[in-house]
């Protein structure tokens, strides 16, 4: 039976760890990989759900990899690519703020269905490039100067490599996205709608104007949403 469900706002990052923590603690024994996990994953292993019997951390570079802390077992391959030999061995398959770096979403969930065990579960974080913040984000990269745009997305200062977000597959529209992952296997779904970012908290007139938005009717917002989970 479909479970959807849309909440009108609250902290995305901080209420991922607990819902992920959950959904793992209702396996026996499960086998769990974190898709695209780079050098920190999710979970450090004092986190960790006791009854995780192991945790794989994947990445599309070698280099994040070599990063990862030695205690997690490791996957390299691109969610893109061919995962057949990750096939069937996984009661959860989760991921943070990669589907939307991946090029092919639909070959992304496509494959995660082929890792999950039957009776399996994927969780997944990531932005729309509907939010308004991203939006500006990419019309910035072109018009402004990068000490400007960096005051207002701090973390691009960061040395971190940089990836390309493609956003493939990643719409705050509940009725598109479970449409769409239907066609490819999956059976039940959940989709959790979080609103707003900080980043508006420092120009006063948008930060009005994306608060706005955030009272619109639910309807209109499905398209504005920051940062679903599926
Ligand atoms: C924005 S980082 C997110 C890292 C981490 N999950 C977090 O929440 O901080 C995206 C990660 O996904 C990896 N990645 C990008 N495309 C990928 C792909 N096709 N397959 C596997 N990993 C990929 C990148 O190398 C990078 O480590």
């Amino acid at each position: 039976m479909p479970a959807v469900k849309q909440h009108g706002g609250g902290p995305a990052f901080s209420s991922y760890l607990p819902r992920l923590g959950n959904l793992i603690q209702q396996y026996n024994s499960p086998r769990i990989l974190e898709l695209g996990g780079e050098r920190k994953p999710s979970f450090t292993l004092a986190q960790l759900p006791h009854n995780v019997s192991s945790y794989t951390v994947n990445d599309i570079s070698a280099e994040e990899l070599t990063l990862t802390p030695s205690e997690y077992d490791k996957a390299l391959f691109d969610v893109n690519g061919d995962v057949g030999e990750f096939a069937g061995q996984f009661e959860v398959v989760f991921s943070r703020t990669l589907m939307e770096h991946v090029r092919d979403g639909q070959a992304a969930h496509r494959n995660v269905v082929s890792l999950l065990k039957p009776g399996g579960v994927a969780f997944h974080m990531a932005p729309t490039l509907h939010a308004a913040p991203f939006v500006l984000n990419r019309l910035l990269r072109a018009a402004v100067s990068p000490t400007a745009r960096h005051s207002l997305f701090p973390h691009q200062r960061s040395e971190k490599p940089k990836f390309p977000a493609y956003y493939s597959w990643c719409y705050g529209n509940r009725e598109k996205m479970i449409g769409m992952l239907r066609k490819i296997g999956y059976q039940d779904f959940e989709i959790i709608n979080f609103y707003g970012l900080n980043y508006f908290k420092k120009i006063p007139i948008v930060r009005s104007v994306d608060r706005a938005f955030r009272h619109l009717p639910s309807a209109a917002i499905g398209l504005l949403s920051d940062r679903p989970y599926m």
